[in-house]
């Protein structure tokens, strides 16, 4: 289990994020920009990675990174006619952890460099998006500044890479926090102060490093607080939601790597992030950035930077909702209760005075200037303006949920107050107003409802099947997304909006970003405990320990992973599916990669061409891995799978395990040889096959769930195994 101990884990969001295009229409929300274009010289940003300097490994790191990047200016010489302009051409060196560099380039340069023999390989600049006190509670994570756990904590580093941190928030305390551990490397630059909590932050725009790493957007704030706040009592947003809001890991240390701006976060920042995390000695790094579509590995910086050097598999969440749900509520003169979906938290609204209800016939900028409405408020059956609308002195408006095929689990925070209601109530809302002589309506802030249905995956969680690799389950795992309360940025207001006013200490944003750092912070529990675990053992107790989600056809697996994250439970899994660098490189040989593809994930072109020699045999399923994704040709073809395992005992030396498989379909038959192993020493590894075989019956849900179950009485390792026809997803 040592090989690979020392790479960080990479937490992701689920799959591509669908939860802008989801956002988008309800307000007139700021434009998301598209394509990256051209500069005016011609050139575009391109990633380049590059053969490993071996001359470098001996060095002190200063005179590493001097020799590396002459060399990369030595590329570049033989390639511009006018080689002053070298320097202005790159945009970073990638030295620390990997190989390579960005730099602008047109694209006849860009072919010159492909031929280049110390090229690997040249990605086109890409942006990707953030996805975006209750929650924990609901995971059954006792709450703690408890300093026992405090002493475990402390040498856990977690890396955001996000839009920064706002330091002065009281999640961020570092009172009883001693310095940093003596393994970290990490700073803090520009003009920004470590802390015993946030002991590193750097940030990264378009190849400048000395931009300041504060949390000017808000998300980055929220991430880090939701992995590792500190308890802070009374948290609510302007009385919403209120409680204790804090991180799994209170005594975890934070650093910081700012690469999202209010354009995105540009792919050669996120590279530059990589490289110095895995440098500076993070141990688990977290991510939730999406790009709206899944890109092959080979092509994917953030696989790249994370199969080559930084962690061999990058963890994916889905994000549920939690038994507490945010609901906004209105009552009409006549008495009846409207109950929409908002976060609506505003000063002038307390007090619940009823208010004139009023039909400008459209909320968009042309009709409501102008116009006057002091106190009312307004119908809106098309998008709101919402700077027209203030100035119209409007106190709310109502507005149906613009597509009556989202499920309206989420509630979202707007910059005015708005009461997003369906289609019904908006109908019944109309009637009050048509038959009503002065139509009076009382709405208030919002209330939190207890939630039965929960846990359920929000409808803006992405659902597999693993666009690039159908044998594998993705997303891996869920864990609470939607109306989650976390730190804030004081620098910017509650919804970001310049209409807003709203400073707020604590907000409630929902998305997958909220659900990836629940489960970083499951990591760095687990890393607290386990410091020498690898990224795949971490991950495997991730995943065997989950509580299974029930009940959620027609995608089960496919829209949760294996259940939702159980935090207390992945500290001590009993077995754990372990793997390293060999284990992934068979993968991707297995997946049909070419040399070149694979030189581009594992960082040079001379072992890889011989590894995959040899592995020519392997099959996806064959890696390694806590969950068992069984692809089959399409309902009613009869299939049959082996899917090769390995075990590795981390609980008492002497344990005995035998395998149980539950919930086995109909039509299906599922086996496991042998079905007992019998351990006699710690860290001892031993093998078994499972064989899947049967036909694959059509009933109204994508597929067939099961799953084998590992105990010895007193641990349940649980894998799920998941049937589906991989033919489907294409008629998604
Ligand atoms: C650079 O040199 C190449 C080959 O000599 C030539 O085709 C190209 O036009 C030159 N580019 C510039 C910007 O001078
Ligand atoms: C980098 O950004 C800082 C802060 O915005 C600015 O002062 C500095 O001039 C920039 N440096 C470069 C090389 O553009
Ligand atoms: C440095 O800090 C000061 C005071 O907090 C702030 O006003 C200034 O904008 C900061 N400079 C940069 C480059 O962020
Ligand atoms: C209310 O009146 C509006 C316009 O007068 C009309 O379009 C709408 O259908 C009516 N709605 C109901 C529910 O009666
Ligand atoms: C490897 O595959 C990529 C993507 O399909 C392709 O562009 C490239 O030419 C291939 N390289 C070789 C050496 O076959
Ligand atoms: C369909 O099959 C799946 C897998 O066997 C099972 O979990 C589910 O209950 C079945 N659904 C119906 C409606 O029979």
């Amino acid at each position: 289990m040592a090989a690979m101990a020392r790479s960080p884990l990479l937490l992701v969001a689920a799959l591509v994020s669908v939860f802008f295009s989801h956002a988008a229409g309800i307000l007139t929300l700021d434009p998301v920009q598209a394509d990256v274009t051209a500069g005016d010289d011609g050139t575009k940003v391109y990633i380049v990675f590059t053969e490993r300097q071996p001359t470098t490994v001996e060095m002190p790191e200063l005179e590493a990174s001097a020799a590396v990047s002459s060399f990369h200016h030595d590329m570049l010489s033989d390639l511009l006619n006018d080689s002053s302009s070298v320097a202005n051409r790159i945009v970073y060196h990638y030295s620390r952890s990997l190989h390579g560099f960005a730099a602008r380039l047109t694209e006849d340069e860009r072919n010159r460099l492909a031929g280049n023999e110390d090229v690997i390989s040249i990605h086109e600049k890409k942006v990707y998006w953030p996805h975006t006190t209750r929650s924990w509670n609901f995971l059954d994570l006792p709450q703690h500044n408890d300093p026992a756990r405090l002493k475990f904590e402390k040498d856990v580093v977690i890396g955001m890479v996000d839009s920064g941190i706002f330091p002065e928030s009281a999640s961020f305390s570092d009172a009883g926090l001693p310095p940093p551990p003596s393994k970290w490397k990490g700073v803090c630059t520009s003009n920004f102060t470590c802390t015993n909590k946030i002991i590193g932050a750097r940030a990264y725009k378009d190849g400048n490093r000395t931009v300041s790493p504060v949390d000017t957007e808000g998300h980055g704030t929220h991430t880090s607080s939701t992995a590792a706040g500190r308890a802070v009592a009374g948290a609510s947003m302007g009385g919403v939601a209120g409680g204790t809001a804090r991180g799994a890991v209170p005594g975890a240390r934070l650093a910081v790597y700012k690469v999202c701006w209010d354009d995105g976060c540009g792919s050669e920042d996120i590279v530059a992030a990589f490289d110095d995390a895995v440098a500076d000695g993070v141990d688990v790094i977290s991510a939730s950035l999406g790009s709206g579509r899944a890109w092959d590995y080979s092509e994917d910086p953030i696989a790249v930077g994370a199969v080559s050097n930084v962690a061999p598999w990058a963890v994916s969440v889905a994000a549920t909702t939690t038994d507490r749900k945010i609901v906004s509520e209105m009552v009409l003169g006549n008495g009846k209760r409207v109950v929409g979906l908002a976060v609506t938290a505003f000063r002038h609204l307390e007090g619940d005075k009823p208010a004139l209800l009023v039909n400008p016939g459209s909320c968009a900028e042309e009709t409501l200037m102008g116009r006057r409405y002091r106190g009312a408020v307004l119908m809106c059956d098309d998008p709101i303006d919402p700077a027209g609308f203030k100035d119209t002195g409007a106190v709310a408006a109502i507005r149906p949920h613009p597509s009556s095929d989202v499920r309206g689990d989420t509630a979202r925070a707007y910059p005015i107050p708005a009461v997003i209601v369906t289609e019904e109530q908006y109908k019944e809302i109309q009637d009050f107003y048509n038959t009503t002589r002065l139509p009076m309506v009382t709405v208030k802030n919002s209330a939190t409802v207890k939630d039965e249905s929960a846990p359920t995956v929000a409808s803006f969680s992405s659902r597999g099947p693993n666009m690039v690799t159908h044998g594998i389950i993705k997303p891996d795992i869920s864990a609470p997304g939607v109306d989650i309360l976390a730190a804030w940025t004081g620098l910017t207001t509650a919804t970001g909006s310049k209409v807003d006013n709203r400073r707020v200490a604590y907000n409630i944003v929902s998305g997958t970003s909220m659900a990836c750092p629940h489960v970083t912070g499951a990591a760095a529990y687990v890393k607290s405990v386990h410091p020498d675990w690898s990224p795949a053992a971490v991950l495997s107790a991730i995943v065997t320990t989950a509580t299974p989600v029930v009940n959620h056809a027609p995608e089960a697996e496919l829209a949760f992973g294996a259940g939702l994250v159980n935090p207390m439970g992945v500290r001590y899994p009993g077995i754990v599916y372990d793997a390293g660098e060999a284990d992934y490189l068979a993968f991707l040989c297995a997946q049909g990669y070419n040399a070149t593809q694979l030189a581009t994930m594992t960082g040079t072109k001379k072992t890889t061409t011989a590894t995959c020699k040899d592995r020519t045999a392997t099959s996806v399923g064959d890696l390694n891995y806590p969950s068992i994704a069984v692809p089959v040709i399409n309902y009613g073809v009869p299939f049959a799978a082996e899917f090769p395992r390995r075990v590795t005992n981390v609980g008492p030396a002497a344990s005995v395990y035998r395998a149980k498989v539950v919930g086995t379909p109909a039509g299906v038959k599922i086996t496991v040889a042998p079905e007992e192993l019998a351990f006699s020493e710690k860290k001892q590894t031993l093998g078994f096959k499972v064989s899947v075989s049967g036909t694959l019956t059509v009933n109204g849900t994508i597929g067939a769930s099961a799953a084998l179950v590992w105990s010895d009485g007193k641990h349940l390792v649980r894998s799920p195994i998941y049937v589906f026809p991989h033919k489907l997803y294409y008629d998604f």
